[in-house]
């Protein structure tokens, strides 16, 4: 059962494999903010500290976004990730 963790909060969260990192961000209280949910907005930047491996690859609407709203190589949209393993978040809103 993969594990989130977030750097900046003791907080961890247990999930089943291929669950949204969104549905467990909003079910758990995680310091991630959202607002679109569907990758327009950039609201839910995070940066994956670890286990980036563990989660599927962005597309090229994702990766648009994403860079239009920050500059850290590989930051990510949490309202677009699946979970298949552990990894470590940080929220870059
Ligand atoms: S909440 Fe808008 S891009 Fe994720």
């Amino acid at each position: 059962m993969p594990t989130i963790s977030f750097a900046d909060s003791s907080m961890t969260i247990d999930v089943e494999a291929g669950s949204a990192l969104i549905d467990a961000c909003e079910e758990n209280g995680a310091p991630v903010e959202f607002s679109c949910t569907v990758g327009a907005c950039a609201t839910c930047i995070i940066s994956i500290e670890e286990g980036a491996d563990n989660v599927n690859a962005p597309d090229g609407d994702e990766i648009s976004c994403a860079s239009s709203r920050t500059d850290v190589a590989g930051a990510r949209l949490a309202c677009q990730i699946t979970v298949n393993g552990d990894i470590t978040v940080r929220y870059l809103g």
